[in-house]
């Protein structure tokens, strides 16, 4: 009974101070170390248990000197193969049920409201842009010119996008901020959607609900937020989503952690927690920085003071600025070849390395 009650206070001890995660930042943060320091404490005490009955018996059972007959022959024992199998059992699935209720809190289950008709309207809305005024991907194409395979084929695909939407809990506070997070080789360039502002860096205030709407240019890459326990792959073609709630004031770490090239590893950003107010204030200097901006990018595209109108020099090759009409010709067998040719002379002109117009 003393080992029992010392097993039970040392794995409850552990699981509230085991500090193996990094800072919670989010709202999301709490909700995932909850479940995650549950799961610790669980398994120190089986830990602790099984590695202490094997302790003990190695001692306690061990070949004495000179003792050279064999071990009792001992066959099966039904209660308790019953309670080691059952006891797994409902620890599993109380385990389960718990994280089901976690991903739900998460919004992982976000498809209220998604009906077939909305829905793919919103997904084809999606595939066609980085931001309203840049340029349509490949992406675009099976919406326009399969649609009735994605009406009658794909529903699944159609009624659930991949990824964590905004918590039931967070619509109720009212429309989220929402970010077009475009992951290229080997940068994350975050499109504002109300402002049209572009940065290389996650700029969003504290205790608001952020969506972000996640697409990849050219391979696979993952947007992960450690300090926020989140993570979403971006994938060519297909859209995803991510949601939170920042809760900390601060800066922190934002990672690709998806294999994406040789420079995977330098693929890194930041995300800045700001208060509201700080926040506005950079909206507002990126917004007046843009107008100035605005002008002499298109003829001029050098690095400026500024970050957006920097980004927007450099998004506008990586977007491909492309009529709809040129990706139709791409599509047709017979204006192949001039299509690609176009394209191939714009990614020319601009510094991009060809590997961003490999997707095309
Ligand atoms: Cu992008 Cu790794």
């Amino acid at each position: 009974m003393l080992a029992g009650i010392f097993i039970t206070l040392a794995s409850l001890w552990y699981g509230q101070n085991n500090g193996l995660m990094p800072i919670a930042a989010s709202a999301e943060a709490e909700l995932v170390d909850g479940l995650f320091n549950a799961m610790m404490t669980i398994s120190v005490g089986l830990f602790l248990l099984v590695q202490g009955a094997l302790v003990i018996a190695a001692f306690r059972f061990r070949r004495r000197a000179g003792d050279d007959t064999d071990g009792q022959h001992i066959e099966g024992n039904v209660p308790l193969e019953i309670l080691w199998t059952a006891l797994p059992a409902v620890i599993v699935l109380g385990i389960s049920v718990y994280s089901f209720d976690i991903y739900t809190q998460m919004g992982g289950l976000d498809t209220m409201g998604h009906d077939m008709a909305s829905h793919k309207a919103k997904s084809v809305e999606v595939a066609y842009a980085p931001s309203e005024n840049a340029m349509p991907l490949l992406v675009g194409s099976d919406a326009s010119e399969d649609g009735e395979m994605a009406e009658s084929g794909d529903n699944a695909r159609l009624l659930a996008k991949a990824g964590l939407g905004v918590s039931p809990t967070a619509l109720e506070q009212g429309a989220p901020l929402e970010v077009d997070v475009m992951a290229v080789q080997y940068a994350f360039v975050f499109t504002y959607k109300d402002t049209g502002v572009i940065s290389g860096e996650l700029r969003v205030p504290v205790d608001q609900s952020v969506k972000l709407n996640i697409q990849a240019q050219d391979v696979l890459h993952a947007f992960w937020l450690p300090e926020f326990r989140i993570k979403q792959d971006a994938i060519p073609g297909e859209p995803t989503e991510l949601a939170f709630t920042a809760s900390r004031v601060g800066t922190y770490p934002v990672v690709c952690a998806e294999l994406c090239g040789p420079y995977h590893g330098a693929m890194k950003t930041q995300i800045v927690v700001q208060s509201q107010d700080d926040f506005e204030g950079w909206v507002q200097s990126q917004v007046a920085l843009m107008m100035d901006a605005g002008e002499t990018v298109a003829v001029q595209p050098e690095p400026t003071a500024s970050d957006t109108g920097y980004l927007a020099a450099l998004s506008q090759p990586l977007g491909l600025k492309v009529a709809p009409e040129a990706l139709k010709q791409l599509h047709s067998e017979t204006e192949n070849h001039s299509a690609l040719h176009t394209m191939h002379s714009m990614a020319a002109e601009s510094n991009v390395s060809t590997s961003e117009t490999k997707a095309f």
